[in-house]
């Protein structure tokens, strides 16, 4: 049997990308074109500007992943796949009316798929021939969502804790932002990390401890970690007030209470799965910030504190499919082109769309 082949897009949020996949598992291309020097004036993702750079990147990202994946669009693509949301409404109409137009000029079949969805099941893709198997619990941790999730399979989710306030990615941000740290090509968050994982420089001050939001339940919260930054600036009349040594601590002490919860949350929701007789042997984590260092030492070393008789293993895609992506989108979509079960040409948007 010949291999299906699926070309996907995605621009939920302010990567252009675009990709090709085939359904023994071969990524024949990957182009993603971030956009994050055109947003480091607006402290966040500017919507506008971000539908602009899509408009003028889409057609690039398709040209080059095509080219890339040395394949005749129509003589070797099954199906177009695009990010259907949750997102930015006008960043995901891009790609969704690139694909849609893509798949009627050839006569190709179309399916929509749900982001975090892609992202929870990357995983599958990436971890061949030792996959997690079903049931597994997946963090999604990113600029759009902070979420624990149980896979039940791969169109069932459960939400076991969200963020009624911000994601862990966009405070990972701010932070970075409040502190005057200069945006690496990584972003802002990965800015944060490797400025936390610099060598001590004379004594690092004690502070006041930071809110652990939530304690005891499933549910995470973000916006009071930068509050604390954003409060303890203020009370030292600005940033340049404060020396190395004391930006130093408070960016150490931001990423360890935004991991702590991680953590926290992790053998909570261990918890709730033994007190509903579900069996998990796998975590995988994946979202742009699951690619920070010390979150991954973090999580490893507390579950080995579960107190259960099988390891669990700890999965992290590979930080390039861990960060948005288009191969994630074409993997998620290939089920359904596999099954025949495709969209119409109609089928809407969803910016905001429930897992
Ligand atoms: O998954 P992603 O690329 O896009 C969304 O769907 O949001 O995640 C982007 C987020 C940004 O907030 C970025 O600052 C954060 O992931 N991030 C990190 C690191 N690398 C990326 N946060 C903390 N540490 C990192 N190393
Ligand atoms: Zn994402």
């Amino acid at each position: 049997i010949p291999d299906t082949c699926s070309c996907a897009v995605e621009s939920s949020a302010d990567d252009t990308c675009a990709a090709v996949v085939t359904s023994s598992r071969q990524i024949l291309s990957n182009v993603v074109i971030k956009q994050n020097d055109l947003h480091e004036g607006y402290g966040g993702i500017h919507p506008m500007v971000a539908i602009q750079a899509h408009q003028r990147n889409m057609p690039i990202a398709v040209k080059r992943a095509l080219r890339e994946a040395n394949v005749d669009i129509r003589k070797d693509i099954d199906g177009i796949a695009f990010t259907r949301g949750p997102g930015i409404g006008g960043c995901l109409s891009v790609g969704s009316n690139a694909a849609k137009t893509l798949a009627a000029s050839l006569d190709l079949p179309v399916v929509g798929v749900h982001h975090m969805q892609a992202h929870a099941l990357t995983p599958l893709l990436t971890s061949w021939p030792n996959p997690p198997k079903f049931p597994f619990l997946t963090l999604l941790v990113s600029g759009g969502h902070t979420l624990l999730l149980l896979a039940k399979s791969l169109n069932s989710f459960r939400i076991l804790a969200t963020t009624p306030d911000e994601s862990i990615g966009r405070s990972f941000d701010k932070v970075s932002r409040m502190l005057g740290l200069p945006w690496t090509a990584r972003g802002p968050g990965a800015a944060l990390e490797q400025f936390c994982a610099q060598p001590r420089e004379g004594e690092v001050p004690e502070l006041p401890p930071y809110p652990r939001p939530f304690k005891g339940q499933l549910a995470f919260s973000y916006s009071s970690l930068h509050s604390y930054v954003e409060r303890y600036i203020d009370s030292k009349g600005g940033l340049e007030n404060i020396d190395l040594p004391a930006r130093l601590a408070l960016a150490r002490g931001f990423q360890t209470a935004a991991v702590a919860q991680l953590e926290e949350k992790v053998l909570l929701a261990f918890q709730w799965c033994s007190e509903n007789n579900v069996q998990v042997g796998d975590v995988v984590v994946s979202g742009g910030v699951a690619s920070n260092t010390y979150l991954r030492e973090r999580l490893a070393a507390c579950l080995t504190k579960l107190d259960i008789s099988n390891p669990i293993s700890l999965n992290f895609p590979p930080p390039a499919l861990c960060t948005d992506n288009a191969v994630m989108i074409a993997w998620a979509s290939m089920h359904r082109f596999l099954a025949r079960d495709y969209d119409d040409y109609t089928i809407d948007l969803l910016a905001k769309w429930n897992i």
